[in-house]
């Protein structure tokens, strides 16, 4: 980190706020959703593609985030998925809030459910606080840099021993278009059959805390943003878990080159043995 020394208090309130936020969030999602059932459409773009979906309710939440970090910590920078971009002044020694108003927008639309909030506070690539909450469950997953990582008031901790062969895989069908483009689709094949299995829940942010929680026990995207796992990504580190390339590299916020894991400890190597094949094959590795 730069010019930072780890200040408990200063933690301490920066996640107070973070989770403020994430409750405001969720409570605008909520009040749209109950206005969508009422009548009031929800507007509904896409970016990339067609499946790359945005609703007026992404940009809301985010304009929402944005404003309130600007008032509280006017130095601070942002960084949010749905354009929020602000280098943050030098007294704020680099100190970044990195935003998924709505992770899992196609779920928002689709399900009303399986999607989060995800807000996190980095200091170059070391995440101070990640926040990841599911609103739709009231699920609020936390972490502090030194503090550990929570599911609402139950500290998470991956310390018990697991094995490839008796662990839930998440990932992402988006990826499986891409992995067959990229040649990695035999690779997801082996994992599913040394594993119990794969999912895809189609909110990477969540899947990300639910590797934390042990309800998965690793999701891997062959590429994801940094706003997608901020937040996840020092939960899980909290929690006891990896969050590393297709090489096993740690990972910083970058947009991940050779793919990204985040994993238990036991499962990661396993996984990597798996996929690092692939990955040295790549021109960028
Ligand atoms: C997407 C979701 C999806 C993942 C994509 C993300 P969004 O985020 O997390 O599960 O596969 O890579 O971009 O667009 O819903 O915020
Ligand atoms: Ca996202
Ligand atoms: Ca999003």
């Amino acid at each position: 980190m730069t010019a930072h020394t780890l200040d408990g208090h200063e933690i301490g309130e920066w996640l107070r706020f973070a989770r403020l936020l994430a409750g405001d969030a969720g409570a605008l999602i909520k009040e749209r959703l109950k206005a969508a059932e009422n009548g009031t459409r929800i507007d509904i773009g896409t970016k990339s593609g067609p499946s790359d979906l945005v609703t007026d309710v992404d940009r809301a939440v985010e304009a929402l985030l944005v404003s309130r970090i600007r008032h509280q910590y006017p130095a601070h920078g942002v960084l949010g998925e749905e354009g929020a971009r602000e280098a943050g002044r030098p007294e704020a020694r680099g100190l970044v809030w990195v935003l998924d108003p709505i992770d899992g927008t196609t779920n928002f639309i689709h399900q009303r459910v399986n999607f989060c909030v995800s807000i996190a506070l980095y200091a170059g690539d070391q995440g101070l606080v990640g926040v990841v909450y599911d609103p739709m469950r009231e699920e609020l997953f936390w972490a502090a840099r030194g503090v550990g990582a929570y599911l609402n008031d139950r500290r998470l901790r991956l310390d018990a021993p697991k094995t490839l062969r008796e662990s839930l895989i998440g990932t992402s069908l988006t990826w499986i278009k891409r992995a067959r483009k990229a040649g990695v689709v035999d690779r997801i094949w082996t994992i599913g059959e040394r594993s119990r299995g794969i999912r895809s829940l189609g909110a990477a942010a969540l899947e990300t805390a639910y590797v934390a929680a042990g309800r998965l026990d690793a999701y891997l995207s062959l590429q994801l943003s940094p706003w997608d796992f901020a937040a996840g990504k020092l939960i899980i580190e909290e929690a006891g878990g990896a969050v590393v390339d297709f090489l096993g590299t740690p990972l910083s916020l970058e947009v991940p080159r050779l793919g990204f894991l985040a994993a238990h400890r036991d499962v990661a190597p396993e996984l990597i043995d798996i996929l690092a094949p692939w990955a040295k094959a790549q021109p960028d590795a």
